[in-house]
Parts: structure tokens; sequence; C-alpha cells
């Protein structure tokens, strides 16, 4: 079965052709960067009006990649949600249409769902159960994953996203949006040592993160020291990135202890993160902990993770309504 996925739940419009859930036949993400660049963060309304425009040719290339036409298409799968509603409502409106005229099945798809399941399109996925972080702009948890269908929320952020953190720290360094990979790239030029910022474990056994203290952590110093040359903007970075990086690794190997689980994953966009990876690898490798990281085109939005997800729903016999809505927030 072939699954068209649909997402445009923030800044980038995405097509893909999955076939059976686990084989992608094209992937096609369009980003908005250059839109919202200048604004320092994305623009609800430019990024909606952008996905209007590149939903249909983001759509075509990806029949042409996966060298299909609409007959090919067995069933639609869209992010219903969480996201921002006017962008959400494009994919979603687009993917119903398509699907009632074409008269195949489709579903909606959480969004942050969608994100863990682009891990089971990897050659080599994590066999069940496992524990994932799950890090993006929007959202930041721990999840315990029973079996593909069936996760369960261990913690999450009580404040701002991991993604978002980042996001924020990189605009107070004026580097510029979307700022995660500029502080991942800055900060292998500069000492994580030399300026400690705190590190929020809240309680040591709580799954539950909080950034926002890092960041005001951030602010302060920058606030104290003037002298902002290029050496002490990336120690900066990387001192900020490496308390982040302290906290995820820790609560994600802490929670798979919990749970007797020797497996850990992680997904969303700051997996692409290098040192995140490297840190993992290295502190899980050190408990014996097999360790599953998507590849850097499946972190961040992209719609190979909504067919697949679409796929094992529609599977299940789960369908869409063409009275079925959008939802902003999670939970
Ligand atoms: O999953 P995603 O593409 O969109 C949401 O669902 O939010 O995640 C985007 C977030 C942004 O905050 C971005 O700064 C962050 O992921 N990000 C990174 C890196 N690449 C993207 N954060 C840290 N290091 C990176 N290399
Ligand atoms: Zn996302």
């Amino acid at each position: 079965m072939i699954v068209l996925g649909i997402e445009s739940s923030c800044d980038e419009t995405a097509a893909a052709l999955v076939r059976d859930g686990n084989r992608i036949l094209a992937s096609v993400v369009a980003s908005q960067e250059e839109v919202h660049h200048r604004f320092g963060g994305v623009v609800p309304e430019l990024a909606s009006r952008r996905h209007l425009e590149s939903i249909i040719p983001v759509m075509r290339q990806a029949l042409a990649q996966a060298d299909i036409g609409f007959t090919g298409i067995d069933g639609v799968a869209a992010t219903q949600g969480p996201g921002l509603i006017g962008s959400l409502l494009v994919g979603f409106s687009f993917a119903k249409a398509l699907a009632f005229s074409l008269e195949v099945p489709w579903v909606g798809v959480n969004h942050l769902e969608g994100h863990i399941h682009a891990l089971f399109l990897e050659a080599q996925p994590p066999p069940c159960p496992f524990v994932t972080l799950l890090a993006s702009g929007g959202h930041t948890g721990l999840y315990y994953v029973n079996s593909l269908m069936n996760m369960e929320l261990l913690g999450q952020t009580r404040d701002d996203a991991a993604g978002e953190a980042f996001d924020k720290v990189a605009k107070m360094l004026a580097l510029g949006y979307p700022g995660g990979a500029v502080i991942d790239r800055l900060s292998r030029q500069g000492n994580p040592d030399r300026i400690r910022f705190p590190r929020p474990y809240i309680e040591k056994d709580s799954c539950d993160f909080s950034f926002s203290g890092i960041k005001t952590a951030v602010g302060r110093y920058l606030r104290e020291h003037s002298d902002r040359c290029t050496e002490n903007v990336a120690d900066i970075a990387a001192g900020f990135q490496e308390a982040v990086v302290d906290v995820l690794v820790y609560k994600l190997i802490r929670a798979a202890r919990m749970k007797g689980c020797r497996r850990v994953a992680l997904a969303g966009g700051v997996a692409a993160n290098s040192r995140l990876r490297e840190r993992l690898r290295l502190d899980a490798g050190a408990e014996q902990m097999e360790v599953y990281l998507p590849s850097l085109q499946l972190c961040g939005d992209n719609a190979a993770m909504v067919a697949a997800l679409g796929y094992r729903l529609l599977a299940a016999g789960k369908r869409g309504r063409l009275d079925d809505d959008v939802f902003s927030r999670a939970g």
C-alpha cells in the first residue's frame, strides 16, 4: 500500500510517498526559512500563505520522484496537529479533498507520534519496547514505546521546548533563525566548559524538563559581560548546548533505567544535534544500552513520518471524516 503523507504544521511544506509504512519512495520538504528569517521566528500568517503556494508543487515533485501518478496513491495521511492552525488547515484540507476526489481512504495523524514513527523508517528500526526522547521546536518529552501504536508519555517540558530554547538563545546571540543548527555548528569552535550554565534537573527522579532557566541564565550572562567577541559567542553557545545536552541525556538514560529498558532513541528536530547524538552514544554505551538515531533528514519535519504513521492507522482500519478538524495543542 502506497500512502501519500502531507505535513504542514509549522514552516515546512512536505509531501512523501511511503510503501507499507517503511519504504520511502519520495520525500520532498520545502523549507520556508527565507520567509521567516528576517523576522527571527515563524510568522503564522506568512506561513499559511506560503503553504498554499507550495503544497501542489511539492506534492507533484514527490509523485515525480516516486515515478507514480495519482492512480498509484492507495491512501492519504496528513498532520492534524499539534501546530499552527492556519498552517495545519492548508495541508489537512488539501489531503481531505485529494483523497475524496481519488476515492481513497485518508486519515489525520498526530505530528508528535509522527516524529517517533520516523525511527521505523530507518534500515535498523528500534525493536519495541524502547524509550525515546522527542525534542522539537514545540515539544520535549520522554516516551516509553511499548509497541508501534502504544506510547506512554513519561514526562515533558514544563515551559520551553528544547528546540525553542535553542532558537531563543540563538536570537539573543544574534545568530538568526532557526537557531538550533547554528548553535550546533558554532559550538564546535567553542569551549563548553568555560561558562557553566545551570542544569535544571527539577527533581532528579522526575521525567519532566524545564529549559526557561538556562535561557534566562544566558540572558543574564550577556547583560553582565559586554565582551561579545566571536570567541566568546562560541563559548556561550557551547556552554548553553552542553547544559541542555547534559539534562536531555541524563533524563533519557534515567527513564530507560527506570523502565528496565536497554534501548534508547532520539526523535524530533533537536535529534539532529551533533553533540546530543555523540553524548548519547557515549553515555548510553557506557551503560550497555543500544542507541537508535534517526538519519538527519528524518529528524526535522517531513512527510515520510506522517505517511508511515498514516499507513499503520489505515491498516488498523482508522478513517478520517470530512468534518474532522485540526488542533493546535498536544493532549
Ligand atoms: O521537529 P522540528 O523540525 O519542528 C517542530 O516540530 O518543532 O524541530 C525544529 C526545532 C527547532 O527549534 C530547531 O532549532 C531545532 O529543532 N533544531 C536543532 C538542530 N536542528 C534543528 N536544535 C539543536 N541542534 C540542531 N542541530
Ligand atoms: Zn516537528
